[in-house]
């Protein structure tokens, strides 16, 4: 799975994807991701990337032209064309069903946006898949561009150790349940202990707990989930 992103803050992203599992998922080649700066596709001697809006107001938008002849030199830059996916408070809100239908594709290019936003003709001329992360204004896409590698890497084949650790994770799978409560050693830690069944060697039993710990927690703290679920299958 190729990832190219398109930002203005390439150093954003380079401590993230020189850690942990990303960095062992690139390292092993399951995973390639490559970072563009915007401004090397800036006109004029002095590289501008934004301008103030016509009409006036606030900020300063990101131009159309650095951005659209970025987006048109990176796509050539593999065989696979990939899905252009813009990363804007305005998009689709992100969650583990859209995750999955991005990990579907053999390649993804992620466009960061600054300051007030793009010039709306870049939506025009490039017409992006445009994705947000929550209901919130981030200072830029480059965030926003990490949760999705992040999220999608996971389920690259080899990327977790463990492929059963993806099916177990919340969210994942046909029941959108949150994740039952793990432990590991000390047994006893300032008078909390671990509970009983989880020590007796019990698959069944275990897994019984587990499940129902699942569904105590969803309801809980995540109530909408389950309605949501039973709505999907109604559909
Ligand atoms: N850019 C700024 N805020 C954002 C958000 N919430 N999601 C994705 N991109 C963003």
């Amino acid at each position: 799975m190729r990832f190219d992103v398109l930002t203005l803050f390439p150093g954003i992203l380079e401590g993230y994807l020189g850690q942990s599992l990303i960095k062992l998922a690139i390292e092993r080649g399951l995973i390639d991701v490559k970072l563009h700066d915007i401004r090397d596709w800036a006109h004029g001697k002095h590289r501008v990337v934004d301008d103030r809006p016509f009409g006036g107001g606030p900020g300063m938008v990101l131009k159309v032209e650095p951005v659209v002849e970025c987006v048109e030199a990176v796509r050539p830059m593999a065989d696979e064309p990939g899905r252009l996916v813009m990363l804007t408070p305005q998009g689709r809100k992100l969650d583990q069903r859209i995750v999955e239908e991005l990990a579907a594709e053999r390649r993804l290019l992620l466009l960061c946006g600054r300051y007030e936003g793009f010039d709306e003709r870049v939506r025009e001329i490039l017409e992006p898949d445009e994705i947000s992360i929550g209901d919130y204004i981030l200072g830029g896409g480059e965030v926003a561009s990490l949760v999705i590698i992040d999220a999608v890497a996971r389920l690259v084949p080899g990327v977790l150790g463990d492929e059963l650790s993806n099916r177990q994770d919340s969210f994942s799978g046909s029941e959108r349940l949150l994740e039952f409560a793990q432990y590991t050693r000390p047994r006893e830690y300032r008078g909390h202990t671990v509970p009983e069944v989880l020590l007796g060697g019990n698959h069944e039993e275990i897994s019984r707990w587990r499940d129902e710990q699942s569904r105590q927690r969803t309801r809980e703290q995540r109530a909408d989930l389950l309605r949501e679920d039973k709505n999907d299958r109604a559909q």
